[in-house]
């Protein structure tokens, strides 16, 4: 039986960063209301002409080089975003897929908001432990600027812009294979996290609403309780179905939401602080792209060696959450 192998990362942020500092001229916000509560001091946010699959062909191509695997060896292409470059079709991930020119190819999008990219780690470990497919190229990608309302300071300050990718092949040597991928949903909490407009489920009261609910509206009070007592119990679970302790793990790669979440699961799980990758303050939440961001950042300061294991857990709209064990297996 083939295992899957994590090969390379790749990520890309757009150019303009927007600062607490800016929000704050255009909702009643403070740098300090936004940091203490968030951890996050920035984000970035694409052009206006530079949409989802834009950002994700960035992310791939640098992904692509580094793996060592030819374009034409790649046979599938997953996208994980909630902010597709259009909303029906054609996938985001079709259009990356023709942009990157990769053809003979198996191309779709999944929705699963923040926790995207474990859940296309998931789909891409079954496909190639399967035999159906060798190479896949797993892309989180969002334009989270383009359905957030800057107008809801209670959304707006924390979502950015930016993708990140990953390649994931077949490989015989069981010590490189990604170990586990859990991943779960529970619909009763859909309306903690939601874009209300653009589905066969719309229902419009007024104009007004009917504009805004185009846009993420979040409770995000519930969302936070929801998602530190879901992702404690989520990744003590899969440590434990594995018999693996904490101090085995050489890089907690959390989603980038919000600092305290981080915090309240790392502490929960005794990680320490050399442990957890942090890149909330600079990129915001980029939703479906915050792992393989943060994975990138490891990567390219030098931290992230063959072998090691990386733990990822993400939690978001649905209610979706998962998690991850994934040793970092670039082709030698
Ligand atoms: N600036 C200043 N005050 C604010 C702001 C702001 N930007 N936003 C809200 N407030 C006010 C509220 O109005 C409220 O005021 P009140 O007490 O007078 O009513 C007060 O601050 C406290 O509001 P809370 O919502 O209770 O603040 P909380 O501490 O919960 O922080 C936050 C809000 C940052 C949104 C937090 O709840 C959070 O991060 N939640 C989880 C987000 C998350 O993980 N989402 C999942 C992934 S996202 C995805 O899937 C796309």
């Amino acid at each position: 039986m083939p295992y899957a192998a994590f090969r390379s990362i790749g990520a890309y942020v757009p150019q303009k960063i927007l600062t607490n500092e800016d929000l704050s001229k255009m909702v009643d916000t403070s740098d300090e209301w936004i940091t203490k509560r968030t951890g996050i001091k920035e984000r970035h946010i694409a052009a206006e002409d530079e949409f989802t699959s834009d950002l994700g062909v960035k992310a791939a191509q640098k992904a692509i080089e580094r793996s060592g695997i030819a374009l034409e060896d790649i046979d599938m292409v997953v996208c994980a975003t909630i902010s597709p470059d259009y909303f029906c079709m054609p996938s985001t991930a079709t259009i990356i897929s023709t942009k990157l020119g990769i053809k003979n190819v198996t191309a779709f999008d999944i929705s699963a908001a923040c926790t995207g990219f474990v859940y296309a780690l998931a789909i891409a470990k079954a496909f190639i432990e399967s035999g159906m497919k060798k190479n896949v190229l797993i892309v989180g990608a969002e334009k989270l600027s383009a359905i957030t309302d800057y107008t809801d300071r209670g959304t707006c300050i924390l979502f950015g812009d930016g993708a990140g990718a990953a390649i994931i092949s077949a490989t015989q040597d069981k010590e490189e294979a990604i170990i586990d991928v859990h991943t779960g949903a529970d619909g009763e909490y859909a309306d903690l996290l939601m874009t209300p407009n653009g589905g066969s489920g719309s229902v419009h009261d007024s104009l007004d609403t009917e504009a805004r609910s185009c846009f993420m509206q979040m409770k995000g009070n519930e969302t936070f309780k929801v998602a530190v007592r879901t992702l404690t119990k989520d990744v003590k679970d899969i440590l434990q179905h594995n018999n693996i302790k904490s101090e085995d793990i050489k890089h907690f790669v959390p989603h980038q939401a919000n600092y305290r979440i981080i915090k309240a699961v790392g502490d929960a799980l005794k990680m320490t602080p050399e442990q957890v990758v942090l890149t909330v303050h600079k990129y915001g939440n980029t939703s479906g792209a915050s792992i393989p961001m943060a994975i990138n950042d490891l990567y390219e300061s030098g931290e992230l060696e063959a072998g090691e294991m990386m733990l990822l857990d993400a939690f978001g709209g649905g209610l979706t959450w998962g998690s991850a064990l994934v040793p970092f297996a670039p082709l030698k």
